[in-house]
């Protein structure tokens, strides 16, 4: 269920492009470490990372987690997340999910969320998907909001320049 070519289900991009979701591979890992622009925005995905993300860094982390997945659009890689903290039957988080720079902004983000939210119930039967978001990231958090998910709790961050932030727990129910 990870993997594969999944057909959308017409929520659609603007424009004709289509999106094509898979397994990721060794050869797309050096791409995706280019999408996080800044410290912040590797804050963001990946808390305990140092910027620039290095592809030794990103593998130790696809390794642990399930599901890597990218999102392919026009042939290109634009989008990668995974799951994590998977309890079968109960609930599990989308992690790591960033898009190119060029990529955000047209919807593919709350594509590439609708399809892990997808794949997490169909593989694990999970009732329950959640989301780790810091305060300050307003395109995520309008993204979460708009699929259904709502906050659950809050936990103290710091951010790469030690400015305190809080990261908001966040779940939808798949019932
Ligand atoms: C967060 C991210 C995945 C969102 O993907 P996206 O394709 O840009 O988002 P969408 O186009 O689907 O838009 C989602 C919402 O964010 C809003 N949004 C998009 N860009 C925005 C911006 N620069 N400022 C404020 N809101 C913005 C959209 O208006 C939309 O909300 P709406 O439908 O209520 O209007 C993407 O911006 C990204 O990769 N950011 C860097 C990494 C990151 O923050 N990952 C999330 C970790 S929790």
């Amino acid at each position: 269920m990870c993997n594969g070519k999944i057909p959308q289900r017409g929520i659609g991009m603007e424009g004709a492009r289509e999106p094509v979701f898979r397994s990721v591979r060794a050869e797309d890992i050096a791409e995706i470490c280019g999408f996080p622009q800044n410290p912040m925005e590797l804050c963001y995905i990946f808390p305990s990372a140092s910027f620039p993300l290095m592809p030794h860094v990103l593998m130790e982390q696809i390794e642990k987690r399930r599901c890597a997945t990218v999102m392919m659009l026009d042939g290109r890689v634009a989008g990668f997340a995974n799951l994590y903290d998977i309890e079968t039957g109960n609930r599990c988080f989308i992690g790591n999910l960033v898009l190119g720079p060029e990529f955000r902004g047209h919807g593919a983000g709350t594509l590439l969320v609708r399809h892990m939210m997808d794949t997490a119930a169909g593989t694990f039967s999970v009732r329950t998907i959640m989301v780790m978001c810091i305060n300050e990231n307003t395109p995520a958090l309008r993204l979460y909001m708009k699929l259904g998910f709502r906050p659950l709790g809050a936990e103290p961050r710091s951010g790469p320049d030690g400015r305190p932030l809080v990261a908001i727990r966040m779940g939808r129910d798949m019932g």
